[in-house]
């Protein structure tokens, strides 16, 4: 709906291991702050097989389960909350294509990924799942909510 006023929103952004072994890393969240967005949370961690089957467990029947969770815990991954205006969408549409060989350039995956798996990043696909999301990678006090504008720390 185009006419409806744009909402504050968070969402889960997931550095993949891929991302963090190619390096990418600080490049792509960097993307997600020039574009506007703000870090809400963020943080290192090496995904248990118990995590990793939870964040994609509707994907629990698909055939490639078994080597996305391999690949989600085969190497620590950075993730972390984005908020801002229509979070979810904007970094979706950052993202571009789950294929890398499909996404468009100048979208995250069209310019670093050929790949579906080793795809570098993943991002809540609704605010239904985002809030599932964060509430099973975070601890609610861990979210933060701070005002970034005119707030006098630099000057
Ligand atoms: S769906 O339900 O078909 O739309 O799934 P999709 O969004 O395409 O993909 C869901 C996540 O599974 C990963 N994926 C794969 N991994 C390995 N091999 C294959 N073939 C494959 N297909 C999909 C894909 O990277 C998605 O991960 P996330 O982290 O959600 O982006």
């Amino acid at each position: 709906d185009q006419s409806r006023p744009p909402v504050m929103q968070r969402t889960l952004v997931i550095f993949k291991p891929d991302c963090v072994q190619r390096r990418l890393v600080g490049q792509i969240l960097q993307r997600f702050e020039a574009k506007g967005l703000r870090i809400a949370a963020l943080k290192m961690i090496q995904v248990g097989r118990e995590l990793g089957e939870q964040h994609y467990a509707e994907h629990k029947e698909r055939p490639f389960f078994p080597g996305l969770i391999g690949f989600i815990t085969g190497g620590p991954v950075v993730v972390g909350v984005l908020a801002g205006p229509e979070a979810v969408s904007v970094v979706r549409g950052m993202m571009g294509k789950t294929s890398g060989i499909e996404a468009a350039p100048g979208t995250i995956r069209g310019d670093f990924s050929v790949s579906k798996q080793n795809n570098l990043i993943h991002g809540s696909d609704s605010p239904e799942s985002a809030a599932r999301e964060i509430a099973l990678w975070f601890k609610a006090e861990d979210v933060l909510d701070y005002d970034l504008a005119g707030s006098g720390w630099v000057y």
